[in-house]
């Protein structure tokens, strides 16, 4: 589905941009996976030679735009040309009400979630109407288009995510590149393994599984399967779109 497309894969270290990797390339993709982490990325791009797959790895902090200047760099002059790109990388709430929140935790949180999306699309974009065009698929939530409490920063950067997927998908038509979003619900990555041990989270765990109706969490791969065809060209009618991947969370 993917067949010699050039992706960039951003918090590609673990859970669901992992996952993605490995999926984009079996389907055919040269991967360039990315994240903050290296060692973390340098194992994903092992993964993906083991899988049969071709990878390279970079350490990337989304939120410094150098940086995204240079994977995008990176990924052209090593594979010729940029096709696609995931933009997944993300960090969780801090878990405080809005009265508790302080303004670092809060910029924190919107400079990797959203501001790093916002640099990622621009460069990536760059680089694409050079080729002739692309696609690109950035990852919100199911809190990109909900509430939940105790996490209006994250919630802040996850809405910002499908605006600003749909307002990049309005310039398709001059850029060549198709811009969409897929909303996970709760999905089993290390974002959220350690809160489904922690007893004092049980409560709410019951009831945000009780949310999801198809009857369980996800998988990292429910996420990377949706991004896959989103980033192919049977999708190339798809532009600024929110593509709910949560069981059903948002569907009650
Ligand atoms: N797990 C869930 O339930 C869930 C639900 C909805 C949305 N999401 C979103 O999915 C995306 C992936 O999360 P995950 O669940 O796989 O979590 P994860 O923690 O397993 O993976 C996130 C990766 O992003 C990397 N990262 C963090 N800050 C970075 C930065 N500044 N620059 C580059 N990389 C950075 C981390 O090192 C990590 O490898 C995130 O955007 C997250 O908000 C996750």
């Amino acid at each position: 589905m993917l067949k010699d497309k050039v992706i960039i894969v951003t918090g590609a270290g673990s859970g669901i941009g992992r996952a993605a990797s490995i999926i984009f390339a079996r389907a055919g993709a040269k991967v360039l996976a990315t994240d903050y982490n290296e060692a973390a990325v340098q194992e994903t791009a092992a993964l993906v030679g083991k899988a049969g797959g071709t990878a390279k790895a970079m350490q990337v902090d989304v939120s410094k735009e150098a940086d995204v200047i240079a994977m995008v760099d990176f990924a052209v002059k090593s594979f010729g040309r940029l096709d696609g790109a995931f933009n997944n990388a993300g960090v969780p709430m801090h878990g405080k009400r809005v009265d508790e929140l302080s303004e670092g935790e809060w910029d924190r949180v919107l400079d990797i979630n959203l501001k790093g999306v916002f640099f990622c699309m621009k460069y990536e974009t760059l680089a694409m109407s050079k080729s002739g065009g692309g696609a690109i698929v950035n990852t919100a939530s199911a809190n990109g288009l909900v509430g939940n409490p105790n996490s209006v920063e994250y919630i802040a950067s996850k809405h910002g995510v499908v605006g600003i997927t749909r307002g990049a998908a309005c310039d398709a038509a001059v850029t060549k590149v198709r811009v969409n979003a897929v909303l996970p619900g709760v999905i089993k990555t290390a974002m959220v393994n350690d809160l489904l041990v922690n007893p004092e989270m049980k409560d709410f765990f019951d009831t945000t599984l009780a949310r999801h109706t198809v009857g369980r969490l996800g998988e990292p791969e429910d996420i990377g399967y949706a991004a896959k065809w989103l980033l192919s060209d049977e999708a190339s009618f798809m532009n600024g779109a929110a593509v709910c991947v949560d069981g059903g969370y948002t569907a009650r």
